[in-house]
């Protein structure tokens, strides 16, 4: 059988989706990845192998194959380790594939079944959402993820961790989305004497996300209010900071 779970490729700022294909078949025991991929994405074989090990799973004595689709897209990174090691627990009957097929996977692997972060979560999650599919990644990006907005985010330590969640035997809390470190403010309303009209017009101009043209003479305090105004914007919502990323 066929085991098949979707996860992405990125390609610069841009996430691309990419099935990855796990096949069990009769045949001398082999463990075989095709479809372009880098020598990160080779050498999880060594990782998949390891992690199911630790979790007390041996890979079936018979012929592995693992297609990346679409094959002559490059596959760099090893996020691609989570969604192999998956694909094989579908294809070895121990994950339902209708389960699987409701997210898409990213996360490296640790030689002990802990899942470790990759760089790209974010744009994953955001890929996810657009195909209104869930994320399964690490915890520890699993803030990150969160802040795709509406996408059932699974952030999970471990692959056990993992397994128990998708068989619905202990559920993972949903991740909340970080906290973005506030930007050092450069100047404070505070610091402006006077200048009653211009406060006021600033003010107005950050509640209601108006355009500000200041006009005065040279040293009048104009780029002193300009650099106030950060300061009194209000908070992004998380899809205004994405879109501003
Ligand atoms: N109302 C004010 N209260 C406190 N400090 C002020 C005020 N107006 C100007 N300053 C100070 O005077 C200096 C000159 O101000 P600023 O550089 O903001 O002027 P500007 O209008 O941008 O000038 P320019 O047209 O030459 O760019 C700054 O050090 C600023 O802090
Ligand atoms: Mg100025």
């Amino acid at each position: 059988m066929v085991a098949h779970v979707a996860t992405v490729a990125f390609l610069g700022l841009e996430a691309r989706g990419v099935e990855v294909q796990v096949q069990i078949a009769s045949g001398l025991p082999a463990f075989v990845i095709v479809g372009l991929p880098d020598k990160a994405v080779a050498e999880s074989r060594e990782r998949v192998r390891a992690a199911l090990a630790a979790i007390g799973l041996s890979l079936p004595p018979k012929r592995i194959t693992v297609n990346l689709s679409p094959a002559d897209l490059p596959k760099e990174g090893s996020h691609y380790d989570l969604p192999i090691a998956l694909g094989l627990l579908g294809a070895m009957g121990a994950v339902d594939a209708e389960t699987l097929a409701e997210y898409v996977v990213v996360g490296e692997l640790g030689l002990d079944g802990r899942l470790t972060p990759s760089p790209g979560v974010l744009l994953a999650a955001i890929h996810a959402s657009s195909r209104e599919l869930g994320l399964i990644c690490p915890a520890a990006q699993g803030p990150e993820a969160a802040w795709a907005g509406d996408v059932e985010v699974v952030a999970a330590p471990d692959l056990i961790a993992l397994l128990n969640h998708l068989r619905g035997s202990f559920m993972l809390s949903p991740p909340a989305p970080g906290e973005a470190e506030p930007a050092a403010i450069s100047a404070d309303l505070i610091q402006v004497k006077g200048q009653e009209t211009a406060k006021r017009a600033l003010e107005i101009a950050a509640a209601g996300g108006h355009n500000l043209l200041m006009t005065g003479p040279p040293r009048a305090g104009k780029s002193l209010l300009a650099a106030c105004l950060p300061g009194i914007l209000p908070e992004l919502s998380p899809s205004e900071a994405l879109g501003i990323m």
